[in-house]
């Protein structure tokens, strides 16, 4: 499965995935674009067996029908790719009444990732992959503000939810320990994709003039491709990758304390 799949690396993740003959769900949030995802997938990779669930990853109940719909149609989930992501230059509140960037970038995969763990857990080796962002530096978990209501901007919120990516990756990789289920994140590189055009503040101008420089998502999905399958990255767990090398995170990332409490808290915000 492989979340915001019908643009950018999820897009070519899911092609990828489904060139090597998997057998890919495409959740997207958008019918039309999801649909012709679909059919761009299954045509160049020339695999019939791929699916298209729709769900908004902001949205609790969205995600819970999402997980239902799965699990009622399939029984087993080799890899989870956590990818769909969005940064937005106004502070928007979801259906839930939560910070869109947060809920969006993390609550949604948090929640999602715990409804399909039994499924995951049933079909080891299994590989869950969060994709994060080396925005995640200098960033911190403003416990006192999470949902950005005292201060916000694109940037703030958008560090915070990476920041979550990579401490709910390594607090999950703790909890996973010996099950044969792998939780790794990874930061894809700078990408030539949609990501931050809906955005209309300074973020869209300086990617806009940027992006020439950028990698292609072709090219960044290959990592998460590899990470997905290759047999000798199947122990890898709690770790972070920048493209394919493993490196280290910020050192805030690694902090147990926070990791513990954020797990509390997306608990609190997601499952109760
Ligand atoms: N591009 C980069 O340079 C870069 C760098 C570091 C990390 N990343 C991360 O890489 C991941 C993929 O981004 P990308 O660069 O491929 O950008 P992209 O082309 O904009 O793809 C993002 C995908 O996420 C989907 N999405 C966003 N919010 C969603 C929600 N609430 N529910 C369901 N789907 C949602 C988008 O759907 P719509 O098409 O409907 O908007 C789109 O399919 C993101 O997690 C991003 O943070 C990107």
């Amino acid at each position: 499965m492989v979340t915001g799949g019908n643009s950018g690396v999820g897009k070519e993740t899911a092609l990828g995935l489904a060139s090597l003959g998997g057998n890919v769900v495409i959740v997207c949030r958008n019918k039309n674009k999801g649909e012709a995802a679909w059919a761009e997938v299954k045509a160049k990779s020339r695999n019939e067996n791929v699916d298209l669930m729709l769900a908004d990853l902001s949205s609790f109940k969205s995600v819970r029908a999402l997980a239902g719909s799965f699990k009622a149609k399939y029984g087993k989930l080799d890899v989870l790719v956590n990818n769909a992501g969005e940064i937005l230059s106004k502070r928007h509140v979801t259906v839930d009444g939560l910070e869109r960037t947060f809920a969006s970038n993390h609550l949604g995969h948090f929640l999602l990732t715990n409804l399909l763990l039994d499924t995951i857990k049933a079909s080891t080796p299994a590989r869950i992959i969060n994709i994060t962002s080396e925005a995640h530096r200098g960033a911190r978990i403003h416990f006192d503000d999470l949902q950005g209501e005292k201060s916000y901007s694109s940037f703030r919120a958008y560090g915070q939810a990476k920041l979550a990516n990579v401490l709910f990756t390594y607090e999950l990789a703790r909890k996973l320990e010996g099950t044969g289920v792998g939780v790794n994140c990874l930061h894809p590189g700078v990408v030539r994709t949609g990501f931050g055009h809906d955005d209309s503040g300074l973020m869209s101008v300086v990617i806009w003039i940027a992006s020439p420089f950028f990698k292609s998502a072709e090219k960044a999905a290959r990592a998460v491709i590899k990470l997905a399958t290759l047999p000798e990255l199947e122990s890898a767990n709690g770790k972070y990758f920048s493209g394919l090398k493993e490196a280290r995170s910020s050192e805030e990332s690694y902090d147990r304390e926070t990791a513990r409490r954020l797990w509390e808290v997306s608990e609190e915000l997601t499952l109760s």
